[in-house]
């Protein structure tokens, strides 16, 4: 990247569902910005520790269940005793389960649960379980990933997927639910919002997908969302806290 200061130069940021895509994108831009990572999955991290450690970043590959309490605090134990601090945490892992047919009667209520429990249970506990390295050294920054679908009515009859929109906007709640607690300790929460995003696509959104809807025209790319992410975690944005952030190039959120 171009020579400039790197704004995040040995910030301690965990990201949770690091082994691909979004996640995966985000890693590689706080490692370009000096950030050192905990990257965690249940999925095996090697390509995305590779891409980090390439861009100069010391990593950490951690095996991590996020809807398991042990396993979410053992992330948060491991991550201090390896870099002595926890100053970030992306909570980005994310399920966005299939289902057989357009209408709500489509959603098997199994997999009401199982959508919960990744996004917003894990949310939940990997927040509680780096709090108190935030909290006992001085602050922190905390990014939770909603989506921009939680902001309006569903596309079509045959797009509702209620049970991701539902915890997408939990996790919104979430954040915002715990904003003044958090920041008596100098610890800011924010929710990103992206839009849909194309993950195969050349970084520079030129062959990503048309989409009349947005004002740019265009779906999103990960390198679309990764400087918001850079940003959040930065000390440009030390006073912003309980907000959420649309990227998503413009489409009518409400
Ligand atoms: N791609 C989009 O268009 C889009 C739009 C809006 C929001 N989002 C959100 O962005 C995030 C990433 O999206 P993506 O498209 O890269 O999804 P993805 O499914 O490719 O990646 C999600 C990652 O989370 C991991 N994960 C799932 N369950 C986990 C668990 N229990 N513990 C730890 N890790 C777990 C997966 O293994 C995977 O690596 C998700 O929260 C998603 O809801 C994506």
């Amino acid at each position: 990247m171009a020579e400039r200061a790197k704004r995040l130069q040995d910030q301690v940021i965990i990201v949770t569902g690091a082994a691909r895509h979004l996640g995966q994108a985000y890693s590689v831009r706080l490692a370009e910005e000096g950030a050192k990572l905990a990257i965690c999955d249940v999925l095996d991290c090697a390509e995305t520790s590779a891409l980090c450690e390439a861009a100069g970043a010391e990593v950490l590959s951690l095996n991590v269940d996020v809807t398991s309490e042990d396993a979410t605090l053992d992330m948060a134990r491991r991550t201090n005793e390896r870099f002595g601090r926890v100053d970030g945490l992306l909570n980005n892992a994310g399920l966005m389960t299939n289902i057989t047919g357009p209408s709500i009667m489509d959603v098997d209520p199994d997999w009401w649960d199982k959508v919960f429990a990744v996004n917003v249970k894990g949310t939940f506990l990997c927040t509680r379980a780096v709090l108190p390295y935030m909290r006992d050294q001085g602050g922190g920054k905390i990014v939770n990933i909603g989506s921009t679908t939680m902001l309006r009515p569903s596309n079509s009859v045959n797009s509702s997927m209620p049970h991701y929109v539902a915890s997408k906007g939990a996790i919104m709640a979430f954040t915002r639910s715990i904003v003044r607690e958090l920041g008596q300790y100098n610890i800011n929460v924010n929710t990103l919002a992206p839009g849909g995003t194309d993950q195969d696509v050349d970084l520079t959104g030129s062959d990503a997908t048309p989409e009349e809807s947005r004002a740019f025209g265009r779906r999103g790319v990960p390198s679309d969302l990764t400087g918001t992410v850079a940003y959040l975690f930065s000390s440009d944005a030390d006073f912003v806290t309980g907000q959420l952030i649309a990227v998503n190039g413009g489409k009518e959120v409400s």
